[in-house]
């Protein structure tokens, strides 16, 4: 194995990906950031220098972190924020492979573009010799506001709409905004080339497509082209017919690989990635940043070699879903069965609350209880340091739950008029049922799939349904459990899982972990 070495600059930009010119997150300049890749056993050592204003953290969404829970970016939970000016190393082994990304976890940053894939190599990759070439598509909502005013109106006193509504689809960091309402003297460019993936006839390539959105649900396909999905979030797919689909339907962080046959007549077809509007709460008059020439759709280009830069005249695929649904399970079964744990340990009922505070703002909850993070003080220190950890203000982090050891089973009961896709920090995990409606009258144990369930490590749990999981408590540590829409996260949709804190507490943590507190905590008391 080897150790690969990268280096992030994290800074304010102009930038203007759907042609609207606005101040986005960039990591080296770019949004979304540069590539990180490596093969499966290697260590990664990042080293992120902050030069912006605001402090800010990065994410590895999917890397399981084992022995490292200190390096998975959660500000609040497993590190304090890196301040600006301030450079941060994270430094840990990847032994596990797939396709992830990664991003900030401090409050909605990540959606003003810092942002950016992640893959890891698997050498035993039985698809390997099935395709040619390795490409990568993000898709993602884009808004032209920043998000500190949206967050500031989704959060007001009163507020009885839904979430802020984004302006455009990119694919790839790339967008077509109709121009007409962007406001006078605004840049805004109408013409920007949409992204384009080269192929030769006759030959096969791999795919991944990420959705690093906000809010949306995706679909995905490209004219004339099935896919064929090999890997779903880091558990590769089982060779069968039902793995080949025309459209996928994508939430919000979840990812997959797919194998494109290019052996269509030599032209130029669509790729595109469109926000599935009927996922989408109704748009009411006080709907945050809700603007009539919003986009829905972004359109990229499949270019046979030798096919002249005609624009494509290639047909979508037809598509509906009555819900917000998930791929059919049956496309995505694991290469090799792998049945989840049968005896449960530990038995959680999650359900997704709503309430007004005192102040009469709406927040999302777990049991009607909102995550309240508190930065300089994150829970997993405040596991290992116990009592030398006082330098802190001495306010906890909103509840956790205690996990000893063996398979941990939560049954998520989603009674709310919105969809709400999760995700499982440190873990993946078995989707043993899910399905209508969301009380436990509507589950039935005897129907649960113990046998192939579908592995991932970010699921959608549609309206009014509710789904099981189940995972291992093989890594201690503090682990998130959230819903990824990030206005939702913003209004408390978190839970912190604490997994094994005893045995975590014997851990030795690297000295920088605890030095980014005290340069946080200098930040944090000349900025109160
Ligand atoms: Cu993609 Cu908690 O993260």
């Amino acid at each position: 194995p080897a150790t690969r070495y990268y280096h992030l600059e994290l800074k304010v930009v102009k930038l203007s990906p759907d042609g609207y010119e606005r101040p986005v997150w960039s990591v080296n300049d770019q949004y979304p950031g540069p590539l990180i890749q490596c093969n499966k056993g290697d260590r990664l050592v990042i080293n992120v220098t902050n030069n912006s204003e605001d402090p800010a953290t990065i994410h590895w969404h999917g890397i399981f972190q084992h022995n490292t829970n200190w390096y998975d970016g959660v500000p609040g939970q497993t590190q304090c924020p890196i301040p600006n000016r301030v450079s941060f190393t994270y430094n840990y082994t990847v032994d596990q492979f797939g396709t992830f990304w990664y991003h900030s976890h401090f409050l909605a940053q990540y959606v003003d573009g810092l942002v950016g894939v992640l893959i890891v190599h698997d050498p035993d990759d039985p698809y390997r010799n099935s395709y040619h070439e390795d490409y990568v598509i993000t898709v993602s909502d884009w808004y032209h506001s920043p998000t500190a005013p949206l967050l500031v109106q989704r959060l007001a006193p009163h507020y009885t709409g839904f979430n802020p509504y984004p302006d455009s689809a990119l694919i790839s960091g790339v967008g077509q905004y109709n121009c007409s309402g962007a406001p006078a003297g605004y840049y805004c460019n109408r013409n920007v080339p949409p992204p384009t993936y080269n192929v030769n006839k006759g030959k096969k390539y791999r795919f991944r497509i990420i959705n690093t959105s906000a809010y949306v649900t995706f679909t995905f396909s490209i004219d004339n082209h099935p896919l064929k999905v090999i890997e779903v979030e880091g558990t590769h797919v089982k060779n069968v017919s039902a793995a080949t689909v025309t459209v996928i339907p994508i939430h919000v962080a979840q990812r997959y690989s797919v194998i494109l046959d290019a052996n269509q007549p030599v032209d130029n077809y669509y790729i595109r990635a469109s926000i599935i509007d009927s996922c989408l709460p109704p748009r009411t008059n006080d709907t945050i940043n809700y603007n009539s020439s919003i986009n829905f759709n972004a359109t990229g280009i499949l270019h046979y070699q030798g096919a002249g830069s005609k624009k494509p005249t290639s047909t979508a695929y037809p598509f509906t879903i009555p819900l917000c649904q998930d791929l059919n399970a049956s496309a995505i079964r694991p290469y090799k069965d792998s049945p989840a744990p049968s005896n449960v340990t530990n038995d959680f009922v999650f359900n997704i609350t709503f309430a007004r505070n005192d102040d009469d703002v709406g927040l999302l909850g777990i049991n009607n209880s909102s995550f309240v993070p508190v930065f300089n003080n994150p829970t997993n220190l405040r596991i290992m340091l116990q009592e030398n950890f006082t330098d802190f203000d001495k306010n906890q982090n909103a509840y956790g739950y205690d996990i000893p050891n063996g398979c941990v089973q939560i049954t998520l009961l989603n009674n709310q008029p919105a969809n709400h896709p999760f995700h499982l920090h440190g873990h993946t995990f078995w989707i043993v049922a899910s399905g209508l409606g969301a009380f436990l009258s509507n589950i039935s144990t005897s129907e649960y799939n113990l046998k192939n369930p579908v592995i991932r490590d970010t699921i959608i749990i549609p309206e009014f349904s509710h789904a099981v999981i189940r995972y291992l408590a093989d890594n201690p540590g503090v682990w998130a459990f959230h819903c990824h829409i990030e206005w939702h996260v913003e209004m408390g949709l978190v839970a912190q899982l604490i997994e094994r804190p005893t045995e975590f507490s014997n851990r030795t943590l690297p000295e920088d972990v605890r030095a980014l507190c005290l340069q946080y905590d200098s930040y944090y008391k000349n900025h109160k």
